[in-house]
């Protein structure tokens, strides 16, 4: 992995770091770019409050071969693990590799280690054309994300991501935020329960709606028929100062679990974070920035050693933890300091 992050750091140099740990200090303000918007500290807060949350610690328990699999949106996945949907290598990431070469890495290096990567959209078109196009040559096996488009552009965008032969479409609805599309003149905005209900009946697949940060949204969602939610903030990239997706997650989980499948992403780094977020009430996590810098430093066979690396991580917190399986994660496993 070591060289996979040096060459990553030579190809994206001026766009990121590749910092020891990637939490958005080096990088605050740089959007175009691998950072967060404005001060950067919804990106910043995303990790410093996963790493403020500690794990009891146990090991009078019989979990040794803990189970890391599960299974969401009526697919069994070996990690509780999507690759977030993420485009623009040209202007966020330095170029250093195509679009295709990008996105094939992630969505084959995810289907190679029986974990499912999405596909980004935004301007221009290759974006989504090159994320849609590895998810066809993959078999459908992927999650191609559309920006919430006003109709015309959606309902085309939305017939050429079913084309790809997926069975789950998403739409970062928080990308309503990024003015700069609006400015190109490529209008996205917010929908209404009765749009969201509208274009999820058009899709006739599992639909992801990312960018649910409020309890509020969350049931919202769930009454316009989405099939899973993403707590995420955009990785911090389209409002300054929002809270950490670690504080909102158990909130959103005590109105929605069980009623959709709820997955989160922001800051999740490590095997531990995953567990972490499992134990405030996720389902699974998406994981975006690392992704990236597998893709471009090591192309497929870095995104397989990142997802290696996690699956030891998860394995390793879980038998520290006793927690037994991915699929039913204890939330007394996370330390509460006396009072
Ligand atoms: C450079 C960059 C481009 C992104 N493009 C998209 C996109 O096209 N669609 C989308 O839903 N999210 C996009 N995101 C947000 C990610 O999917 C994800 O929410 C975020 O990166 C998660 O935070 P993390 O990077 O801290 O793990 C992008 C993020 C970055 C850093």
């Amino acid at each position: 992995m070591q060289e996979t992050r040096d060459h990553a750091r030579k190809l994206m140099e001026k766009y990121c770091r590749v910092c020891p740990v990637c939490n958005g200090r080096a990088c605050a303000g740089e959007v175009p770019g691998m950072g967060g918007l404005g001060s950067g500290t919804s990106f910043i807060d995303n990790v410093s409050a996963l790493a403020a949350i500690k794990f009891n610690m146990r090991l009078i328990h019989k979990v040794v071969e803990p189970a890391t699999e599960l299974r969401i949106l009526g697919k069994t996945l070996a990690l509780p693990i999507i690759a977030a949907p993420i485009g623009g290598v040209s202007f966020n990431m330095g170029g250093g590799i195509s679009e295709e070469a990008y996105i094939g890495a992630v969505i084959n290096g995810c289907k190679a280690k029986n974990i499912i990567g999405c596909s980004g959209d935004g301007v221009p078109e290759f974006i989504h054309k090159s994320g849609f196009a590895a998810i066809k040559d993959a078999g459908g096996h992927g999650i191609p994300f559309i920006k919430p488009w006003e109709d015309e552009e959606l309902f085309a965008k939305i017939e050429l991501a079913k084309a790809t032969g997926t069975d789950i479409i998403g739409m970062d609805i928080d990308a309503a935020g990024l003015i700069t599309l609006r400015r190109m003149g490529r209008p996205v905005s917010p929908k209404s329960v009765e749009q969201l209900a509208d274009i999820i009946k058009k899709c006739g697949v599992k639909f992801v709606l990312k960018g649910i940060m409020t309890a509020d949204d969350a049931e919202l969602a769930l009454a316009a028929g989405a099939d899973a939610i993403v707590v995420s903030n955009h990785g911090g990239r389209v409002l300054d100062h929002t809270p950490a997706t670690a504080t909102v997650l158990a909130d959103i989980a005590g109105k929605v679990k069980g009623k959709t499948t709820i997955l989160v992403d922001g800051g999740v780094r490590t095997g531990g974070d995953i567990l972490k977020m499992l134990a405030l009430g996720a389902d699974a996590v998406m994981i975006g920035r690392p992704f990236s810098i597998a893709a471009v430093g090591g192309l497929q066979a870095g995104v397989e050693k990142y997802i290696d690396i996690l699956q030891s991580e998860l394995k390793q917190s879980m038998v520290l933890t006793g927690t037994e399986s991915a699929a039913a994660v204890d939330g007394r496993i996370l330390f509460t300091a006396p009072r």
